[in-house]
């Protein structure tokens, strides 16, 4: 995975490369997802033999799935001409879930229709930020209810834009000509300026996630949730699932570690919809730690993105095989059989007692 990241970073302009690269402010969050992981050690049961695993995950939509998935980043084909097609396929190919969404390159309906030649039944969902308008929210809605995506992700950490440091730096704050959202192409009111800037929606509410819940048949899966609080809120209203993100260290320069936010948000649910984590999981071992702290499955951004970037498709599928094959690894190590056999207690802080 290191290798596909440092050939990304020798092909792409050094402009998109820090685009997918940074993060918020002095980077501070975007530094300790990674970190957090090295903080916490795995202490395995033993004896507990089994000669087969079954590493599936129940999540809505997608029954029996990959313990990753592919997080929503933004504009695929920035980085690889085969864009969004090309990460379809690879994730449809490896059993995953892609969250495709608002900000992508290539439209809903092409992107669900290259999962399926990789696929007969792809785990496709679809990711948008509340819309400033209610009907462009819905027509988003239809847009991917029409493709055939099977759930929704709803990004809740986003009331304005983050201030992405490099991006500044580089004045890199609109899409270069050729490339556009094409999901919102052709929008009910919306102009032309919606194919290069997506607004966000500073007075977002939850009777906006009540009305969105009630426009669609789909399950909605809240993404950006860290206070418990939240996590409580985000079930009451019906809410699908719960994602534990802090937007990759892009938003707020100054909150906890992803993973660190994730058991007290687990105990807030407390099983009763499937949480998910995403920041800083590079290796089969970080799934297992997420997974054992309470998360149904752990999205994976940037190394996507690196894939992509450096292999196309072949690069995205090398790097969800590898998560996957480490974490089948880790999880035989550990005497689990199943992801529901990584429980708290097997994970410690490193240097403490237990
Ligand atoms: C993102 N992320 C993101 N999230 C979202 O809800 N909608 C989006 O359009 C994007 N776009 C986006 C672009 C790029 C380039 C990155 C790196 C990230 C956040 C993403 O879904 C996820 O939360 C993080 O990427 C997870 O962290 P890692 O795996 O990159 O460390």
């Amino acid at each position: 995975m290191r290798a596909l990241h440092e050939t990304a970073r020798k092909t792409l302009d050094p402009v998109r490369y820090d685009y997918v690269a940074g993060g918020a402010g002095e980077e501070r969050v975007l530094a300790d997802n990674e970190r957090a992981f090295d903080r916490y050690a795995l202490l395995p049961r033993v004896l507990r033999g089994s000669g087969t695993r079954d590493t599936s995950a129940a999540l809505p939509g997608a029954p029996r799935t990959a313990p990753v998935l592919v997080a929503p980043t933004a504009f695929h084909r920035l980085v690889h001409r085969d864009g969004e097609r090309a990460t379809a396929r690879a994730a449809a190919a490896e059993g995953a879930v892609l969250v495709t969404g608002t900000a992508a390159t290539t439209a809903v309906r092409d992107v669900v229709a290259a999962a399926r030649e990789a696929a007969p039944d792809p785990a496709v969902w679809f990711q948008l930020y509340p819309h400033p308008r209610r009907e462009v929210t819905a027509a988003l809605v239809r847009r991917a209810e029409d493709a055939g995506c099977t759930a929704l992700v709803v990004t809740v950490d986003s009331p304005v834009f983050g201030r992405h440091t490099r991006d500044l730096r580089n004045g890199f704050t609109d899409l270069p000509p050729g490339y556009a959202a094409e999901n919102m192409r052709g929008l009910p009111g919306t102009g032309p300026d919606a194919l290069t800037d997506i607004p966000m929606s500073p007075a977002a509410r939850w009777p906006d996630l009540t009305e969105t819940l009630r426009g669609t048949s789909l399950p909605v899966l809240l993404k950006g949730v860290l206070h418990p609080d939240d996590a409580r809120l985000a079930v009451e209203h019906g809410a699908a699932g719960v994602i534990v993100s802090n937007h990759g260290g892009r938003q707020c320069d100054a909150v906890p570690a992803a993973l660190d936010c994730l058991p007290a948000v687990a105990g807030a649910v407390a099983g009763r919809v499937p949480v998910l984590l995403d920041g800083g999981v590079r290796r089969g071992s970080d799934v297992a730690v997420a997974l054992a702290l309470g998360a149904a499955a752990a999205g994976v951004g940037r190394p996507v993105v690196w894939g992509l970037a450096a292999e196309g498709e072949t690069g995205v599928r090398r790097v969800l095989a590898a998560l996957r094959e480490e974490y089948d690894h880790t999880l035989a190590l550990c005497g689990g059989r199943r992801n529901a056999d990584l429980t708290a207690d097997m994970v410690v802080r490193k240097g403490g007692t237990w």
